[in-house]
This record gives C-alpha cells, structure tokens and sequence, in this order.
C-alpha cells in the first residue's frame, strides 16, 4: 500500500485527480468506480477543472457509482447518482449513457445488484477504483460484519454509518437503512485502487490502517492490502 500524505484538502484532491487523469489518458474507454461523500468533491472539481482546459477527455469513460441507497431513484436529490450528477458529470463532456449507478429503485434489490456487477463484469470489470473511507472502515457500503461480500450486494448500514451521514437528510431517520454497494471482490478485482481520506474523524481509522497489517472483516478498509496497487491520499498524519 502506497500511502502519498498531503498538507491540505486542495492538494490531496489535485493529486486524486492527477491519478484519475493519468488512467483516463492512459486508456480513454476506462471504466471506473466512483464514490460519494464530501471528501471527494475536492477531486471531482479539480477533474471538472481539467477537463475544462482541455488535459482530460471523459467522453468515451465508463462511470459507476461505488454504492446507491435502497428506495432512492436516479432523480433523488439524496441519492448517490444524483451526488455525481451535480459534483461531476454536469460539469464535464461525460456520455451519461456512460454513468450507472446500481438502481435503488428495484423490487428486488438483490437482483438489482447482480444486474450491476453483471454490468461491469461485461466492460472487462474495474480498471480503477476510486474510494473513501468510512470513520468505521468500510470501504463502499461494505461495512463491518463477521463476513465481507465478494459481489455486489444489499447491504444494511451501521448506525455508525447512519448517523455519519445524516447530515445529508433532515434528520437520521430519514437515511435509508439499507444500500446496495459493489462489494469486496468487485473492489479489489480492480486493476487500480486510489482512496482518498481527510478530517479529524477518519484520523482512527487510517492510523489503525497504517499501524495494524491484520485483515479483519470488522475493518473491511484492511483487505486492501491483498492488492498490489493501492495508493492511498491523505491529509492525516
Ligand atoms: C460513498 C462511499 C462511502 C464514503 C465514506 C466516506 O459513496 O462509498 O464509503 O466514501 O462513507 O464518506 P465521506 O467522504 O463523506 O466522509
């Protein structure tokens, strides 16, 4: 695991977004995953930034949500679509046709995300993962549990989870309690692994990452380092 520790937020989203631009030059038509949440919409205005001035091209990428609520439509303004819809796709010369993320609408979640991984399977799977991090370590909605999932799956999410994003909602008990997630297999089958992860309350978690080389279902974070190419961007000493 290569860790990069930059000295503000500005600098750990300019170096995400430098490795995001470097693969998508690399290989135009590659397919990503993409995460949600408040640490990487540094990086997707500096990729919005790029794109602008002409050094990235996004047109011919494939883009895939890391994880989608359970009862929340493409439209919802709290749904994890919608979040990289506004923070990057509307910002850059993006296919949406191109943008997927798994349908939190589905009667049948389960199939629902059989149908997703199907979908990225079917584009020769993930040639990056883009992820943050969970104050509690998971990594996607693959959460602390006595056994990690290898697939994409419906997941219930922790209360640590819950309240970490209630934020987002009008109060906690509007946050959907279960969400569907590409799970740890999808994660680490990708040729690429770039995590980005700032604030006071990931501090835990990124020391434990750094200090602890145990791979602990209860820290799903820590499977990353059965990886051979994981960089991780942070801020946190
Ligand atoms: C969301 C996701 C989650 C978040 C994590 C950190 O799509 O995949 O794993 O990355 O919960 O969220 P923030 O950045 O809001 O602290």
């Amino acid at each position: 695991m290569n860790f990069i520790l930059t000295d503000s937020y500005e600098q750990m989203s300019e170096t995400a977004a430098e490795f995001l631009t470097e693969e998508l030059n690399r290989k135009p038509s590659a397919v990503f995953a993409l995460p949600t949440g408040s640490t990487p919409i540094g990086t997707y205005r500096a990729l919005a930034r790029l794109n602008k001035e002409g050094k990235v091209d996004f047109s011919q990428g494939n883009f895939f949500n890391v994880d989608e609520y359970v009862g929340l439509s493409r439209e919802s303004e709290q749904g994890y679509y919608h979040f990289l819809y506004e923070n990057l796709y509307r910002h850059v010369n993006v296919d949406l046709e191109k943008t997927h993320a798994p349908d939190g609408t589905a009667e049948n979640p389960e199939q629902a995300a059989e149908q997703y991984e199907q979908m990225i399977d079917g584009l020769g799977g993930l040639d990056a993962a883009f992820l943050g991090i969970g104050r509690n370590g998971h990594i996607g909605f693959n959460e602390p549990a006595d056994s990690l999932h290898y697939a994409t799956y419906c997941v219930t999410l922790t209360q640590s989870t819950i309240e970490a994003n209630a934020r987002f909602f009008r109060n906690e008990g509007e946050v959907p309690k279960q969400a569907l997630t590409i799970g740890m297999g999808t994660i680490l089958k990708a040729k690429k692994i770039i995590l980005v992860a700032d604030g006071d309350d990931k501090e835990e978690a990124i020391h434990r990452l750094w200090e602890d080389t145990s791979l602990r279902t209860d820290f799903p974070v820590s499977f990353l380092r059965l990886h051979p190419d994981v960089t991780i961007i942070t801020t946190i000493k």
